[in-house]
């Protein structure tokens, strides 16, 4: 007996693509190929860039997940593949720690070394990086993306589309609104009700000069 190949597409031939491609292959995916809209994308990685997001709609027979760093963008594309009945999958590293009861939406991708604990809700087309860890009890709203290292404690919320930046810090019970960016390596121990970047230890708003 023969088992159907598994084909993965993935949008976004970054290096970003790279470990999501990685990630695919090790959640059993046969066949692993690039969209993207740049007419420069060469293959990444060593897998193929077969066409732009033009061509989504040739590959209706495979899975799909959106790998771009830019939370709006990862957003449209995922809005416009779920709009055209396309399958939407998230992929978690084996090497990764998730909790049996952790909601993970569609189109999340969760890397090697993180640890999601009890209770937590991971909406869809998240990014939890490498090595991240998300205490009991959080929820990570849609389209964030928690950096590399970052680490949220208990009963925290990162909004839709928040970015937490490579080693940032979450206190324990913090609410972040959406669309925050939380600078690499801040401390957050207030609450942010204000979309807006946040540096710093205590993370305060930053004001450019
Ligand atoms: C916060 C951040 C978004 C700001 O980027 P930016 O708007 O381009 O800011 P700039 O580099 O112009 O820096 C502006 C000022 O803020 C300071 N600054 C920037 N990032 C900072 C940070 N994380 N903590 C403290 N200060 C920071 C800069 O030193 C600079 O100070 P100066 O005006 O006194 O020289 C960015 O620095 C950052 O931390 N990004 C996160 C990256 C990351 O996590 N990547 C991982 C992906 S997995």
């Amino acid at each position: 007996m023969t088992t159907a190949k598994r084909k993965i597409v993935i949008i976004g031939a970054s290096g970003h693509g790279k470990v999501v491609a990685d990630l695919a292959k090790k959640n059993g995916y046969d066949d692993v190929v690039f969209l993207d809209d740049n007419p420069n994308a060469g293959a990444n990685g060593g897998f193929r860039v077969v066409g732009t997001t033009r061509d989504v709609s040739r590959f209706a027979e495979c899975d799909f997940i959106v790998a771009i760093g830019a939370a709006r963008v990862r957003e449209r594309l995922q809005t416009r593949l779920l709009d055209a009945n396309l399958r939407v999958v998230s992929l978690i590293h084996p090497n990764a720690v998730v909790a049996d009861d952790c909601v993970v939406g569609p189109g999340t991708a969760v890397m090697a070394g993180v640890v999601i604990n009890p209770s937590v809700r991971i909406g869809a087309g998240c990014i939890v990086n490498t090595a991240a860890s998300v205490d009991h009890d959080c929820v990570v709203e849609d389209f964030a993306h928690i950096s590399v290292g970052a680490r949220l404690a208990g009963t925290v919320s990162a909004g839709a589309r928040s970015w937490i930046g490579i080693g940032a810090t979450i206190s324990n019970n913090i609410k972040i609104c959406a669309d925050c960016t939380i600078g690499a390596g801040a401390v957050v121990v207030k609450d942010i009700d204000e979309p807006g970047v946040y540096v710093g230890v205590p993370a305060r708003k930053m004001v450019k000069r």
